[in-house]
């Protein structure tokens, strides 16, 4: 047992937007299979791709039509299985993720579901009810969908159907026998040809109260992560956990399962990670604080200490394809550029597993100004074009060039890449030294060669107000300054990194910048 993933560094492929290798302006399979060595030279230990699965793409393939299969568009199963053999030759693990809360509306069981009439079998692989009101013409209770509006859709002969997102993604009925067992032969499918492990979609909303209780409340959706909702994270849903586990286990080479888990509490949210249920699962806390000292230190005691509990370790995201990018969250510009980067060795020094998503390590900003008609989450439709939706932060990757798309695709891209990135692209921060790719390469090479890195203890320094500071063993430092003014510290060590472009220390620390002081023991470097 190497327990690989408690320390892992993760990299998120948004399929869609990372490498288009046919030209459709769409990234694919191909495309990735082409880009790997860009993983292996920044130094992560696995890949996560979103979903490839046959979809109507409602949802950005979160949607799925087939649970075994690659959509045409980002290539066939024997591309599939060419990615995972190179991915496994270049020394890294590969994630894919399922999508068991719901599936897409032309899945065949909904078309089945449809086709049934009310009370028959087929519908009972999701959630049917009968309508309020004298005439069943309201809603069966008063939830809402995370994508706004009702969470309820009324079919032809009058019955509604359950869909936390949107319509067009029916939620499953996991009290079903049907549902559960297909689903074990879908997670086996995948583990057959060979994956390292599963990212598994709203793990915390497979199985809703059994009543189908009002909430009672005007607005849920802020609940999400913070409060008791009856169809997000109850209890029973760590059974599944459980059987999925055993699953797991009987394979060879440590596969592993990464709930993607809103809970209301860390405390919660550990119970996904017991021994017996999955191996980690996203800890969005330091994503949702606030760049200040002691959010941040907050959040990673109090992540630390819940995880422990459990004999786990936490995960530590910045960023992923639902959420507004790092910089632009941080402030935008120079100042969010400068937090963002300095975050990251911040995550990077914490003990416990890093997810990168693609394009943190070229330092990508949001992209706000989309034209409309491009936009294609269901967010931006569902809320009448008030919320932008998802979108800015999918814009696809810049490789190379001096023009839109960068090397991305010999054709349109997707969703257009703004001109500024000409000087973002990977080839043009190979070619500079002090680019925030250097930084993410030099960084992850360090957390390799220092053994007191990754899964560990981590023990608080005593620094100013606004500066935090951790050692991890005895001669490593990590420092961070939340503020903006210059500190000076008395830390020992030597320099190992700075997330600023500065070279050298002189013992003081800019504003919203963070280092990595110590001394490289000759046998681990
Ligand atoms: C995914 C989203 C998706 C939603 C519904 C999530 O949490 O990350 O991109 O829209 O699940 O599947």
């Amino acid at each position: 047992m190497t327990n690989w993933w408690r320390d892992a560094v993760v990299y998120q492929v948004y399929v869609r937007s990372f490498a288009d290798g046919d030209g459709d302006g769409i990234g694919d399979l191909a495309g990735i299979r082409e880009r790997l060595p860009h993983l292996v030279s920044l130094g992560v230990d696995a890949v996560w791709l979103t979903p490839f699965y046959p979809s109507p793409m409602a949802d950005g393939g979160y949607d799925v039509a087939d649970y075994r299969d690659v959509d045409p568009t980002f290539g066939t199963l024997a591309d599939f299985d060419a990615l995972l053999a190179r991915a496994h030759e270049l020394g890294l693990r590969v994630l894919v993720d399922v999508v068991p809360n719901h599936t897409s509306d032309q899945h065949e069981w909904f078309a089945a579901a449809l086709a049934a009439a009310p009370g028959d079998p087929a519908r009972d692989r999701y959630l049917f009810r009968d309508g309020r009101g004298e005439r069943g013409e309201l809603p069966p209770n008063d939830w809402e969908s995370v994508f706004g509006g009702p969470a309820w859709t009324r079919v032809a002969d009058g019955q509604w159907y359950l869909h936390l997102f949107d319509p067009r993604q029916p939620d499953l009925n996991w009290r079903n026998p049907q549902v559960r067992a297909d689903f074990r032969e879908v997670l086996a499918f995948w583990l057959d040809r060979g994956v390292d492990g599963f990212r598994i979609d709203v793990a915390h909303g497979m199985i809703k109260h059994p009543e189908l209780p009002d909430t009672g409340l005007d607005e849920q959706i802020s609940l999400l992560g913070h409060g008791e909702l009856p169809y997000f994270d109850q209890d029973e849903v760590h059974e599944i956990y459980r059987d999925w586990r055993q699953l797991f286990d009987s394979y060879r080479g440590e596969r592993i399962g990464v709930a993607e888990a809103w809970a209301s509490t860390s405390e919660r949210l550990a119970r996904y990670v017991r021994p017996d249920e999955l191996h980690q699962a996203f800890n969005f806390a330091l994503l949702e604080a606030p760049w200040s000292a002691p959010d941040f230190r907050r959040v990673v005691v109090e992540s630390l200490a819940t995880t422990a509990e459990v004999g786990a370790t936490t995960t530590w995201v910045l960023g992923n394809h639902d959420v507004q990018r790092p910089v632009t969250r941080y402030g935008d510009g120079d100042l969010g550029s400068r937090r963002a980067r300095a975050a990251a060795l911040f995550s990077f020094a914490l003990p416990g597993s890093v997810y990168v998503y693609q394009g943190e390590e070229l330092g990508l900003p949001e992209v706000l100004d989309l034209p409309d008609d491009v936009r294609q989450d269901p967010i931006w439709t569902r809320s009448g074009g008030t919320d932008p939706g998802r979108d800015g932060c999918r814009v696809p990757m810049p490789w190379s060039g001096d023009a839109p798309p960068f090397g991305f695709s010999s054709g349109e891209s997707w969703l257009p890449l703004p001109e500024e990135w000409k000087t973002a692209t990977v080839a043009e921060q190979e070619s500079s030294g002090d680019s925030v790719l250097r930084t993410y390469r030099d960084a992850l090479a360090l957390r390799r060669a220092i053994p007191a890195l990754g899964d560990g203890e981590l023990e608080w320094v005593d620094t100013p107000e606004g500066v935090l500071a951790f050692r991890r063993g005895p001669d490593f430092v990590c420092a961070t300054n939340f503020g903006t003014e210059p500190v000076a510290l008395e830390l020992p060590g030597e320099l190992l990194c700075r997330s600023d472009a500065a070279t050298g220390w002189n013992g003081v620390l800019p504003g919203s910048t963070a280092v990595w002081l110590g001394k490289i023991h000759e046998e681990s470097a």
